[in-house]
């Protein structure tokens, strides 16, 4: 794989995602393989939002390869204080193999990886999150074998996993369809960027919809995430009431494909953008999608650290 850096899906080809998923497929089934794969290396995991899988799969990912990584609360290191993103870069550059950011500006991390001569990723920025919808549509990839044609069906906020999910489909030739309540539909740029890819690569073009029993029609996979993303907790009574008529239930789920699959990136509201039987419920694989974040990510580390 040629890429410095995993920013976005948007800049990663259809032979880089399934290098990706290549490697992980080997991880997964024998990560004993891989034990001294990053021997001496190092992963500086900047967060400035709370996180409980991003976190854990880094950082015992790391382990795993024989590297290790460091938690950087941004709270506990100089940003706090006001020292900027490029310096930060710039030093920690100098220390560590590869830099991880969760951040709220998406500039925070075009800046570091602007800035950084080591590899960076997006561990999650408001505009968007790659390394979940890797897992994602690994996940869904296990599943089904085969991902081509496959008709996703994205049903609540226009946030950063639903553009991820919207960048990479496209790469991926699925078809993607969103139900957003009006004002809360995905970044105009996400769906032109997506657009544009889908009609280079002839996969479908993602459509936006305000009515999810049109987007779940048919579908492969029912996805959702939070209705009030981190950051935007003052929003979350307002958001409820827009909300209103996206849960993801038992009939939207009937309205898809009988062997339609459900996803969520978690954390999940069960009673809020997904009834409890359909995220506990024999369709839903949130779990095993969980699991694969660790695998993927030791892939995508591998990759990009050059321990493949
Ligand atoms: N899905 C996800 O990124 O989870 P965390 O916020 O727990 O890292
Ligand atoms: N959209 C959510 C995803 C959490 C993993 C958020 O940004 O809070």
């Amino acid at each position: 794989m040629k890429q410095k850096h995993l920013v976005s899906l948007k800049d990663y080809s259809r032979a880089d995602i399934e290098e990706i998923f290549a490697l992980a497929d080997k991880v997964k089934k024998d990560p004993g393989n891989f034990r001294e794969a990053l021997r001496g290396k190092s992963l500086a995991m900047i967060f400035q939002k709370p996180s409980t899988r991003t976190r854990v799969s880094f950082e015992v990912g790391m382990f795993q390869l024989g590297g290790m990584a460091l938690h950087l609360s941004a709270a506990d290191i100089q940003l706090h204080r006001g020292e900027s993103v490029v310096d930060t870069a710039r030093v920690l550059s100098r220390y560590v193999d590869a830099i991880m950011a969760r951040v709220f500006a998406h500039q925070d991390i075009m800046d570091l990886a602007k800035n950084s001569t080591v590899p960076v990723i997006n561990g999650l920025s408001d505009l968007l999150h790659p390394i979940q919808a890797l897992a994602d549509y690994y996940t869904l990839r296990e599943r089904r074998g085969n991902l081509d044609g496959l008709k996703i069906a994205y049903v609540g906020d226009g946030n950063n996993v639903c553009h991820e999910l919207i960048l990479g489909a496209t790469k991926l030739g699925m078809e993607i369809a969103v139900a957003a309540p009006t004002g809360y539909e995905p970044n105009p740029l996400i769906l032109k960027s997506a657009i544009r890819d889908a009609q280079k690569g002839k996969s479908p073009v993602p459509t936006v919809t305000p009515d999810p029993m049109v987007a779940v029609a048919g579908a492969d996979l029912v996805y959702t995430d939070v209705w009030t993303s981190m950051g935007q907790e003052a929003e979350a009574e307002k958001r409820i009431k827009a909300f209103h008529g996206f849960m993801v239930t038992s009939e939207m789920m009937a309205a898809a494909k009988p062997e339609a699959l459900f996803m969520h990136c978690l954390p999940a509201h069960r009673g809020e953008e997904v009834a409890a039987d359909v995220i506990d419920g024999p369709q839903s694989v949130v779990f095993q999608e969980a699991e694969n974040r660790l695998h993927v990510q030791k892939a995508l580390l591998l990759l990009l650290l050059g321990g493949a």
